[in-house]
């Protein structure tokens, strides 16, 4: 097999928690397609798997936008394809073993279509065992590319297509902010913006820090250009993306930070604003009162909190309390009180007791989320939390999930049934899935709503009756 050392650039988690305050360049021109490479798709197709948050289907967009650019068309399926990448995501196990799924599957494609090429990219592609793991027993793979580099798709197609040999670029320190790069947007009136990129927190059990990286946010500037121009094209609703968007600005030279930032796009007078996601503890009381103040930043927050016991937050890295995060989540309410609010809970946690774990109902009780996303805790190698000795069995974890999933749905369902008769505003997406005479799309409460109304609306924010609650959709009828 090939050396790879010397162009194998990591990935180190070593490296990684050694980050410094080194300079984040801002780019303007980094993305380039080399003059042999210009119109290298025409007449191919392209098939992008992504698996993950919603950073992965923002990445995703841009890898379409540069497969575009090189003249490529997206394929309805991997077996129409010439080139198929698969976007990771690694952040619990069963996440990472979807994956080798697919890669198994996709040996057998590569049977029938020899030059088709075949990409990993994503978290994955980051971790320094998925690599060496990729490179001992999946030869099928040509070409792996990690999440700081994915600008340099060109470059690195034009190496797969000319080489015999997988293409390897991973770089363990984290990229530049880039700007120019080419994007195809996925939805026609929502649209992902990315504010930042990377995490700084290093929960103990996340992966996240190290695949992605240290927090690096776009200047202002460029993010209100992107709004800007998406609202000239008709878009509805902008998303702000960051793993911890409370942390925006922490590492620019302006005063600009999260709050600041929100107020400027909402004066945008783009209809809709959300953002995801926050962490408790840097959630500021003037970021509460700017989602108070504007009617386009949506009444929704995804809050999550991880535990409801505080010995088990500390060992988490959570640098709250309990009784911290009930105080913000009680100001929240008390300053919008109209405000859903989702969280997402870890269960399971190394050498978490019964009565620890009973914290988290509690604590569940006393907050009835609209919605919570549940997980049993995932050792991730490299993490601190991976070291610790874990003496809960996986059965003993698997009762916790189902009986914590119980007070959600029943929660949940709580939270809909108060909604029937209100009258809501959805911004329409489009068919439901189950049933073409149906409309489907989000409330402002990111409620998904199905509605009997008029199809020329998709698109545009219309107001429906709520007439039935279940426990994940509301069901109710256009009345404008
Ligand atoms: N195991 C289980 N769940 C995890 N999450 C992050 N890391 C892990 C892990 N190692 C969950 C957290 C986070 C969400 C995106 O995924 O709840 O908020
Ligand atoms: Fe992971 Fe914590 Fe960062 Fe979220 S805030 S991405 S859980 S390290």
């Amino acid at each position: 097999m090939k050396d790879y050392s010397a162009y194998f650039n990591g990935p180190s988690l070593k490296n990684a928690r050694k980050r410094g305050r080194s300079e984040v360049q801002h780019l303007d021109d980094a993305f380039e397609v080399p003059a042999d490479m210009v119109g290298i798709g025409q007449g191919q197709h392209y098939f992008i798997q992504t698996y993950g948050c919603q950073a992965n289907e923002r990445d995703s967009e841009i890898l379409a936008g540069i497969f575009e650019t090189l003249g490529y068309e997206a394929a309805d399926d991997v077996k129409n394809a010439d080139v198929v990448l698969l976007n990771t995501c690694a952040i619990r196990e069963n996440a990472e073993e979807k994956v080798f799924g697919k890669i198994g599957y996709l040996k057998t494609v590569k049977k029938t279509n020899p030059n088709l090429i075949f990409g990993i990219c994503g978290c994955m592609a980051q971790e320094e065992v998925v690599i060496n793991k990729i490179l001992k027993k999946y030869p099928q793979v040509d070409l792996i590319f990690g999440t700081h580099n994915i600008h340099r798709l060109p470059q690195l197609l034009k190496q797969a297509m000319l080489e015999k040999e997988m293409v390897l670029e991973v770089w363990s320190k984290e990229g530049d902010v880039i700007e120019n790069m080419p994007s195809t947007r996925a939805h026609q009136y929502k649209a992902w913006v990315n504010i930042m990129y990377g995490c700084n927190k290093f929960c103990t059990y996340c992966i996240v820090p190290y695949t992605r990286g240290k927090e690096r946010s776009r200047h202002m500037s460029d993010i209100l250009e992107e709004v800007e121009e998406l609202k000239a094209k008709g878009y509805q609703e902008v998303t702000l993306l960051g793993q911890n968007v409370n942390s925006y600005g922490k590492d620019l030279d302006s005063d600009d930070d999260f709050a600041t930032l929100l107020e400027a796009v909402a004066k945008t007078g783009i209809p809709r604003i959300r953002f995801m996601t926050s962490h408790p503890w840097d959630f500021s009381e003037s970021m509460i009162d700017v989602i108070a103040k504007y009617d386009n930043i949506m009444p929704f927050i995804h809050l999550p909190v991880q535990s409801g016991n505080s010995e088990i937050l500390r060992l988490m890295g959570r640098r709250y309390t309990r009784e911290d995060y009930i105080r913000l989540f009680d100001m929240i309410k008390k300053k919008i009180p109209d405000c859903a609010i989702t969280t997402d809970i870890i269960v399971g946690f190394p050498n978490e007791t019964e009565e620890q774990f009973l914290d988290t109902l509690s604590l569940y009780e006393y907050c009835e989320y609209d919605l919570a996303y549940t997980f049993v805790y995932s050792a991730r190698e490299g993490t601190p939390a991976a070291r610790m000795k874990d003496n809960v069995e996986r059965k003993v974890k698997e009762e916790r999930l189902y009986r914590l999933n119980e007070i959600v749905n029943a929660k949940a369902k709580k939270a809909n049934d108060a909604y029937i008769g209100r009258i809501v505003e959805v911004l329409v997406d489009g068919e439901s899935k189950r049933n073409p005479d149906v409309l489907s799309g989000y409330s402002q409460h990111n409620k998904l709503i199905n509605f009997k109304g008029r199809k020329e609306d998709i698109g545009k924010i219309v107001k429906v009756k709520i007439t039935q609650a279940k426990t994940w959709t509301l069901e109710g009828e256009q009345i404008d």
